[in-house]
């Protein structure tokens, strides 16, 4: 496969092969290496279609520190402002020499249909509420880092499951990996084909967290919501947020994440977001040597 279009397209052998990559980058940057010349060869392209801090970066970051040339595109200082299809504004790209690319798009299934119609390999970036499989190999392999061996660990997924392409892909992985996987939020805001995926079903966030291992705390997808399904935002952190005192008062310590960004204060308070029991800031750090990986193997196929 020369594309990274979801987790659904992967299986178990493929994130480990991932995860070894990335273990193998991660040394380097760890040893003031900061650059490999894998890549001097390859040109990439990243277009994003909406906003980003993390994923954006840390792709830009990642091929630059493999050694290749990139070039970023950001829609809306483009002539996608004058009319522009998504297929001739990367055909135009891909003219220019231009062998693979990243994209992040606010439609789902985006980058599916853009494999189907250009001839370089494409990397989802994040597809509208359907997938973000770079943000689940990143939120997988934190967990192996401060967990180990994420096969029978117990993980819950909480807030806004429904418009959330972090959860579904989070959902993937995790299952592929042997872990069991429960999802925790408003019944508004959970699909209602959520249990057909395999995942258990709790509204009460107090049994969630005593049951885990891990909680994947997500954000209000405010730009997604149709605002009738709503609890609101006051009634959704006395429901659904995380503070101290809930934490403290578990029977067990577990570990905090969160893809960010955060709403502090929202579905996680600072104390929370800030403590050791957090590996938010993990998850960005190991955004890029997960990036690395996947473009690195990819790219072994195209060369
Ligand atoms: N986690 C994540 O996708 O963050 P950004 O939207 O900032 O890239």
């Amino acid at each position: 496969v020369k594309h990274l279009l979801g987790i659904k397209y992967l299986n178990e052998k493929d994130i480990q092969l991932i995860f070894e990559t990335a273990d193998h980058f991660k040394e380097v940057i760890n040893r003031s290496i900061k650059k490999v010349p894998s890549l001097r060869d390859i040109t990439i392209a990243n277009i994003f279609f909406e906003n980003s801090t993390r994923t954006k970066l840390s792709f830009e970051l990642a091929e630059k520190r493999l050694s290749a040339d990139v070039i970023n595109f950001s829609a809306g200082q483009s002539s996608v402002k004058k009319g522009e299809t998504l297929i001739d504004t990367v055909n135009n790209i891909l003219s220019m020499k231009v062998d693979m690319v990243v994209m992040r798009h606010p439609n789902p299934g985006a980058g599916i249909f853009l494999a189907r119609h250009v001839g370089a390999s494409i990397v989802n970036a994040g597809d509208g509420a359907h997938e973000h499989p770079t943000q689940a190999l990143l939120d997988s392999y934190s967990i192996r880092e401060r967990l180990g061996d994420v096969a029978g660990k117990n993980v819950v997924i909480v807030g806004d499951i429904l418009h959330s392409r972090v959860a579904l892909s989070n959902i993937f992985a995790l299952r592929l990996q042997g872990a069991n996987v429960k999802v925790c939020g408003p019944k508004t805001l959970l699909p209602k084909y959520i249990e057909s995926l395999g995942v258990g079903v709790e509204t009460d966030l107090r049994k969630a967290l005593n049951w885990c291992d891990v909680a994947n705390m997500l954000r209000i997808q405010n730009e997604r919501l149709d605002i009738s399904y709503f609890p609101t935002t006051r009634e959704y952190t006395q429901q659904f947020g995380v503070n101290k005192r809930l934490l403290d008062s578990l029977d067990k310590e577990i570990v905090i994440m969160h893809p960010g960004p955060i709403n502090r204060g929202v579905e996680i308070t600072t104390d929370v977001a800030d403590s050791k029991q957090s590996i938010i800031l993990d998850q960005v750090e190991n955004g890029v040597a997960i990036r690395m990986a996947v473009i690195y193997l990819l790219a072994s196929k195209i060369k």
